[in-house]
Order: structure tokens, then C-alpha cells, then sequence
């Protein structure tokens, strides 16, 4: 049943004209970033349905066409062929049944999820919400042959409620293909600890409840949001983005998963990204066999100052998972990134006492550049820190500290005295180096990415500092150090 004469279709061009029309209006906003997907207007929040679809990839996310607030969720749409350009499409779904559209609510729509491949089709699987609605949350799916119009299936929706003894909270569906079964975690709780129900299917909509794949340890966290369970090399990886998490956002455990009882058991557990901004990650597996994550490059708790430009909300860079040596996580920036380098510049052989600040000149273009810096530690004290201030302002009091202390052996990203509308805080993970340490940032108009050269460390934040700050400096604290190179490159502007 309809409860407005409009179909789907009706709804999907209005919410694709809102963008557009909302569009204009944004043209000369000061952050709009230059090589990190963002919705042409509107607000966004977490990636959806990321797939290589016969040979395209495409990426869905959260999305409210009409405002720079969360509202009526509908799945935006962009595809690419290589993860850097993005071509923006038609919003993909719009609230438009009873079970993700209520006149009048603001609190309803089409929920996270994410997509497959069945032969010739694209299917996305979502979630349906209404607010105020008991069950409030149910699983659908839609498909389209084209991969630009979707279609509600009839027998939507295909589950109707959550298991008993879950919560109602139950939803962002992930679905994936093992052998000649589709299998699906979908995110909820059980007595206020988050829980990932495990479900089968033969078709994609006829499904069997499993159990639970995992139910969540003490304090991580009453709800698991966004759960993506998927193989990684000859084991098993379940990211999940827990509420209420004290110490913890968007974690990634890696362990053995039995098919056969449908349990998934953790073997280690770590934080995805120890940055302010990162959340709802999901993965998918390319065509080339990576596996592909990209995250919303945002946080609930925190200030959208780009809301007043008409916009609010940006996904990370592509990072592909893999495993070292001792099955830990690693996150690599794509390579496809490297085509975005252009005009190279090097500083080598900085030499650093104590205490001692040195400027970088940089030939800066736009705040858009990736940079490594490569500490040789061989002659450092195991005390003191090693670091960059990165657009400092010409009296120095307002600047963003990226450092590697020496004695906790720990990388910081300091946002504390960054200026604007940062949020202030200082982001740190354990890391432990020996002779050297390369550090690899990418900077964007309002985010920064840190890493290391292997794929370690990652922090990410949005930076709203003045955009006239420009000062790059390397400093020491209490250690000298030598600084073999830094080398910069500005990265192409390839979104719009
Ligand atoms: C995570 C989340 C999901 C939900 C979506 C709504 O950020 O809360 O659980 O499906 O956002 O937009």
C-alpha cells in the first residue's frame, strides 16, 4: 500500500532535482574538498553498497537530498571507474512504502546496507525506517538492471521483524556470497550489548535466522551499527560501529568464522582508525580480488561547520585491508591515488637539535597534497618528540601537530590548537618503530588523513582552520633527529 500517489520513481526525481537545484547554491563554499567523494549538496553519512558491478564501481551512502541536516534517508549514488573519479547519478532510493515512508516524518527512510551482484542485476539490501513504528526497522531489497533505476521488490519487506529477543534496533543488512548460499548480518542488541544476527538465503529474499555470529563483549559497546563480516586472505574480519563504545568507534576484529554453526569467533581486536572522524567503514571485494574500505570521514558527535555552506558530511580515501605477517590489520591508500600527484617537491637531509623549528616551503597550491616525511631514528634520544605543524598561521599560535613521541611510543595527531571550527581534541595510537619512521599524510581542504608507510597508525580529521594558514614546519622536542626527506605533491582536484 501507497500512502501518497507518488511512486518511487516520482519521489527519486524530486529528491535527484532537490540536489541539483541545491547544488548552485554551494558552488562557492570554502571546504569543499578536492579528491574526497562528497554529495553534490546535502547531507551525507555512511557509505552504502560499495561493489565493482561489471566493472563499475559504484558507491551509495546516506543521504538527505533536501537539507545539510540528517532527514528522510535516501540512497545517493555516484559510479567510477577507478575509486578516484567519481561520476555523481540519480538518487538510487527514496522513502516511498509503509515500511521506510511515513507523511509527515522526519524520522524514516531507507537505511544503511549494501550491495550484490545477482547475474545481470544489482541488488541493494537496506534497511526500512519509521520512527514511532513497531518494528521500526525491517530488511528490503531493490534491484536494477541498468544500475542507475531501482525497483522495490514486491515481497518487500523481506524480513518483517527482529528475532524475539532482539532489540529493535535492527538494521544496515550486509550480504555476501559463500559457496551456493547468500549469507547476512544485520546490526542490533540484546539486553543493551550489541549483537550481529547471522541469516541465509537461497534467492536474496527468502531468508533463515541463523543465531548470532557474535554478541558483544563488556563495554563495546549496547549497539553494534553497520556490521560488515567478510573472508580475508584464510581468515575472517568483522568490522562493526559499536554506540556507547567508551573507548572505541568503528572497530575491526579478525578471527576464523565456522560456516557450519554460523559462529564467528575474534582472535584480535583493534580500533579501525584512531581519528575524531571515522565511522560506519564498509568493505567490498573488487574485481581485482582487494578488499576495499571506505568510511564516513565524520562522527555523530561532533559539529558540521559545512552545514552553512549547504553541505555536510565526505567519505575517507579508498583504503585496501590486508593482513601482515602476524594477521594484523593493515589499510593501504589505493594506488589509483598516485594518478592524482602532480608538481613534486623535496626538502632533503633536514638536520634537527633539540628544540628547533624548521620551515618547509612548500609551493602551496590548495591544501590538496600528500606528503611523507622520513625520520631517521638511529641517532634520536628514546625521549622527546618528532613531528610537523601543518597549516600554521604566521604567528604560530594556530597550527595542527602531527608527532611521533619517542617515549610513549605513541603517534599523535594534536587538533587542540588548530583554530576555526576544529574540533579540538588530541588522537593518538600505539606505535611501535625502530630505526625509522615515514609518515604519510594526505591533507585535503578540511580533512587529514596520517599514516605510515606500511599502513599503520591511521588517524583521520576534519580540520577547519583558516584556509590562509599555510606555514609547514618540522620541530623536535627534548631529541634531535635527522630528517632524510620530505616530499610533497600536490593532489588534482577531481571532485566537484
Ligand atoms: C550509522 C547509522 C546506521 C543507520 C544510518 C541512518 O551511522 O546510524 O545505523 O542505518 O546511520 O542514517
Amino acid at each position: 500500500m501507497k500512502l501518497t500517489n507518488e511512486t518511487h520513481e516520482q519521489k527519486v526525481q524530486q529528491a535527484t532535482l532537490g540536489v541539483e537545484a541545491r547544488k548552485k547554491q554551494i558552488e562557492a563554499a570554502r571546504y569543499r574538498l578536492n579528491y574526497h567523494f562528497m554529495a553534490p549538496s546535502g547531507w551525507i553519512n555512511d557509505p552504502n553498497g560499495l561493489i565493482q558491478h561489471k566493472g563499475i564501481y559504484h558507491l551509495f551512502y546516506q543521504h538527505n537530498p533536501y537539507g545539510a541536516d540528517w532527514g528522510p534517508m535516501h540512497w545517493g549514488h555516484a559510479v567510477s571507474k577507478d575509486l578516484i573519479h567519481w561520476e555523481h547519478q540519480p538518487v538510487a532510493l527514496a522513502p516511498s512504502e509503509e515500511y521506510d515512508f511515513d507523511e509527515g516524518n522526519q524520522e524514516i527512510g531507507c537505511f544503511s546496507g549494501s550491495a550484490v551482484s545477482k547475474g545481470e542485476e544489482l541488488y541493494l539490501i537496506y534497511t526500512g525506517h519509521v520512527e514511532g513504528k513497531s518494528p521500526k526497522e525491517v530488511q528490503a531489497a531493490a534491484y536494477s538492471l541498468d544500475g542507475v533505476h531501482f525497483n522495490k521488490h514486491s515481497q518487500n519487506p523481506f524480513i518483517e521483524k527482529p528475532p524475539e529477543h532482539l532489540s529493535q534496533d535492527f538494521r544496515d543488512p550486509k550480504v555476501w556470497r559463500h559457496n551456493e548460499d547468500w549469507y547476512m548480518v544485520v546490526g542490533s542488541s540484546i539486553n543493551g550489548k550489541g549483537a550481529i544476527p547471522l541469516y541465509t538465503s537461497k534467492d536474496l529474499i527468502d531468508w533463515t535466522y541463523e543465531g548470532e555470529a557474535l554478541t558483544a563483549e563488556e563495554n563495546q559497546g549496547d549497539m553494534w551499527e553497520c556490521p560488515d563480516l567478510f573472508p580475508i586472505e584464510d581468515k575472517h574480519a568483522l568490522i562493526v560501529s559499536p554506540m556507547n563504545m567508551s573507548n572505541g568507534k568503528n572497530i575491526i576484529m579478525v578471527g576464523e568464522m565456522n560456516y557450519e554453526e554460523g559462529k564467528f569467533t575474534p582472535e584480535s581486536v583493534k580500533e579501525i582508525d584512531n581519528g575524531n572522524d571515522f565511522y560506519a567503514a564498509q568493505t567490498f571485494e573488487d574485481e581485482q580480488g582487494r578488499r576495499i574500505l571506505i568510511a564516513w570521514m565524520d562522527t555523530w558527535q561532533t559539529d558540521f561547520p559545512t552545514k552553512s555552506e549547504g553541505w555536510a558530511g565526505a567519505m575517507t580515501i579508498p583504503r585496501q585491508v590486508v593482513l601482515d605477517d602476524n594477521r594484523q590489520v593493515k589499510l593501504l591508500p589505493v594506488p589509483e591515488l598516485q594518478g592524482l600527484r602532480e608538481n613534486y617537491q623535496c626538502s632533503e637531509k633536514v638536520h634537527l637539535n633539540s628544540n628547533e623549528v624548521v620551515d618547509i616551503t612548500r609551493d602551496d597550491v590548495d591544501h590538496s597534497f600528500e606528503m611523507l616525511i622520513d625520520f631517521d631514528l638511529k641517532d634520536t634520544e628514546s625521549y622527546g618528540k618528532i613531528g610537523m605543524e601543518l597549516r600554521a598561521s604566521n604567528d604560530g599560535t594556530e597550527k595542527l601537530i602531527v608527532y611521533y613521541d619517542l617515549k610513549t611510543k605513541e603517534l599523535v595527531v594534536d587538533t587542540t590548537v588548530a583554530g576555526g571550527d576544529t574540533h579540538p581534541g588530541i588522537n593518538k595510537t600505539k606505535l611501535d618503530v625502530q630505526d625509522n619512521l615515514t609518515l604519510r599524510l594526505f591533507m585535503d581542504r578540511c580533512s587529514l588523513e596520517v599514516l605510515t608507510a606500511d599502513g599503520e597508525g591511521w588517524i583521520t580529521n576534519r580540520i577547519y582552520s583558516d584556509l590562509n594558514n599555510k606555514g609547514t614546519r618540522l620541530f623536535t622536542e627534548g631529541t634531535r633527529v635527522a630528517v632524510d626527506k620530505v616530499e610533497t605533491w600536490f593532489l588534482k582536484k577531481v571532485i566537484e
